[in-house]
């Protein structure tokens, strides 16, 4: 489908899949999608499996990314990983706020603001998370709720920076519940995204940031979602945990 943007599809395998597991994924996602250029694709395997995950896919059309990091360079955070580790084992994205990071890990804006330049100081892609819970679509607050995600977790970045940073809008109701938001629900958060993105920069800029909608995307509704004009890609939990239906999902998305 024509698309003012690249399509960039990306897989969030969140806390699943051993070594071996996540090779023999990578293997069959490697075969499948070979030759694929007119979709960006990555996978975001945990942290353990990143090192044998980037190996396999160096040099490929599908690259790795990171579910989280440190913003410090070095020192004593233990349990944390920073930029320059991801970097270091072939990372070209990293997520940053996912919202399960908010709801169980004291994830807040201020956080994902810090994380976010430090990914962009060593040069690895964010992929910035935002979105509102049930409660919030319910008592009216989604904008409200977004606006504050965007601002304060964007907050001083310069043009060109905004323009390495991908969005993806996760409607917190529609992660892991087989609840997608309908199309038009999601471009209307997507287009006022983008608004926000020009006050934070410029309409150029912000015409040039990717907008991912994240939240039980799977093969049925990939398309029908990406058919709308703000909607640049999917960030892709469950349905990337499987080679058929993440394979599925970019098939459908470029017809
Ligand atoms: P889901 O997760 O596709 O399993 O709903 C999406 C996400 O949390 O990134």
């Amino acid at each position: 489908m024509e698309k003012a943007r690249k399509l960039f599809i990306a897989g969030n395998w969140k806390m699943n899949k051993t070594v071996a597991e996540a090779t023999d994924l990578v293997k069959a996602l490697k075969r499948d999608l070979a030759g694929i250029r007119d979709v960006d694709i990555a996978v975001c395997p945990p942290f353990t499996a990143l090192y044998p995950v980037g190996q396999l896919l160096d040099n490929t059309n599908i690259k790795l990314g990171g579910q989280d990091l440190y913003w410090e360079k070095f020192g004593a955070f233990t349990g944390e990983v920073n930029a320059a580790m991801l970097k270091d084992v072939l990372c070209t994205y990293v997520i940053v706020g996912h919202s399960e990071r908010r709801q169980f890990f004291h994830e807040t804006n201020e956080t994902v603001n810090k994380k976010t330049k430090a990914a962009l100081a060593a040069r690895l892609k964010p992929i910035v998370c935002v979105g509102e819970t049930l409660a919030e679509r319910e008592s009216g607050k989604t904008e409200a709720v977004v606006q504050e995600h965007v601002l304060k977790g964007l907050a001083g970045l310069s043009a060109e920076d905004l323009a390495e940073v991908t969005i993806a809008y996760e409607p917190v109701w529609a992660i892991g519940t087989g609840k997608t938001a309908t199309s038009q629900q999601a471009q209307e958060v997507h287009a006022f995204i983008r608004k926000l993105l020009a006050q934070l920069s410029d309409a150029k800029t912000a015409a040039r940031v990717r907008i991912q909608y994240g939240g039980s995307v799977k093969p049925s509704n990939a398309h029908e979602l990406m058919s709308q004009p703000d909607v640049d890609g999917a960030l892709v939990g469950g349905a990337s945990l499987t080679a058929r239906d993440f394979v599925e999902i970019i098939q459908n998305v470029r017809k």
